[in-house]
């Protein structure tokens, strides 16, 4: 399968529900998914996770919008025929008039290739401890791999 890229000045734009139900996606997202607007709006985000991606991340992702905080993310997708492509995803919460969140909006850019072929490494190495030792261990692992810095800043520094 093979990796498939967009633009360096492109976005590619996905809102949830709290859930992570897809409400709305933009015609790039279309395109490089593959699937139809029909296919993608109501479904779960995990519709274009790939194997490759470590629980890991997502787990730090989801715990950071837990806290209302937005957080930064570098993610392989799965394109509906099988292909992949990189993303550096910018996740923020949606909150309404009352400070309530209620829903979650995704912009993603096109990553550094040089970064990206770090943060394979790290990904591949998480994925293995998590099958071995699950996400705690995986977790464990990633702070020893990152000095202790946490996630977040260590994305901003490779
Ligand atoms: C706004 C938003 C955007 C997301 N975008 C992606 C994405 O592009 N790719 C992805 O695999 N997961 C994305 N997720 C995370 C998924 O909801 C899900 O946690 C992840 O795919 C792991 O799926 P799993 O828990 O079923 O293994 C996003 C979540 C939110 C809230």
């Amino acid at each position: 399968m093979k990796e498939v890229f967009f633009e360096k000045e492109e976005h590619i734009v996905s809102k949830t529900d709290t859930r992570g139900m897809i409400t709305y996606c933009n015609p790039l997202f279309i395109k490089m998914s593959g699937y139809t607007k029909k296919e993608l709006v109501g479904k779960p985000h995990n519709i274009i996770r790939h194997q490759d991606m470590p629980k890991t991340v997502f787990k730090i992702l989801w715990d950071t919008l837990a806290q209302g905080k937005e957080v930064f993310a570098y993610v392989k997708n799965k394109t509906k025929c099988g292909n992949y492509y990189w993303v550096y995803a910018n996740v923020t919460p949606s909150f309404d008039s009352s400070n309530r969140v209620i829903g979650y909006f995704s912009v993603r850019r096109s990553p550094d290739k040089n970064k990206v072929k770090t943060i394979e490494q790290v990904y591949s190495k998480l994925s293995r401890i998590e099958k071995m030792q699950g996400v705690d261990a995986a977790l464990k692992e990633l702070a020893v791999m990152t000095g202790g810095v946490p996630y977040e800043n260590f994305i901003q520094q490779i």
